[in-house]
């Protein structure tokens, strides 16, 4: 008899997303102390791409999941509009803050800044943490809770099939939501 495949838990797959954006900031503000302290070089700099590709992509594929995913179906609800709206507009403000920190960083041609370069890229990444880290706790404390109090079974289980259907084969949701043991959120 073979084990049972565990579903694909699309709350558990907000959360892990909203920690692994978490674990990014703080590893982008790490390297920026670093590069501002004078004791970073090209590793720092490394980093600081590697996490401004990772919020134009994956960061991106999330508000995905949020707006074409779950918003719709909280929208089919009275009394969320509000919050919906508000979160959407932070979405596009993000986006924008994101598209600068790319523009500051390109200047950079992947080599370790003047001075002058770090400190506007370090206030414009501390404001956008900030804003970022802001958002996601909205969502844990409002969104969250809402989905969980408000949609059924199915539509939690269709959420999770859209996310997945967004994620390559290869990616540890889609092999559990193929029914692999699940390894770890
Ligand atoms: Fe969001
Ligand atoms: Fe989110």
């Amino acid at each position: 008899m073979g084990f049972k495949a565990l579903p694909a838990d699309s709350i558990a797959m907000l959360d892990a997303s909203h920690r692994r954006q978490e674990q990014r900031l703080d590893e982008c503000l790490d390297a920026v102390q670093a590069l501002t302290d004078g004791r970073a070089g090209q590793d720092q700099v490394a980093t600081i791409a590697r996490v401004l590709e990772f919020l134009r992509k994956q960061a991106a594929r999330h508000v995905e999941d949020e707006e074409e995913s779950v918003f719709p179906r909280l929208a089919a609800r009275p009394d969320f509009s509000e919050l919906l709206v508000a979160l959407e507009s932070e979405h596009r403000e993000h986006e924008t803050m994101i598209a600068e920190l790319e523009d500051l960083f390109e200047a950079w041609a992947d080599a370790v800044p003047p001075s002058r370069a770090v400190s506007v890229f370090a206030s414009r990444f501390a404001e956008f943490s900030a804003h970022y880290r802001a958002h996601i706790a909205r969502e844990d404390d409002e969104l969250v809770p809402a989905m969980r109090r408000e949609l059924t079974a199915n539509e939690l289980a269709d959420i999770s099939s859209e996310m997945i259907s967004r994620r390559p084969k290869s990616s540890r949701w889609s092999r559990v939501g193929r029914g692999r043991k699940r390894r770890s959120l």
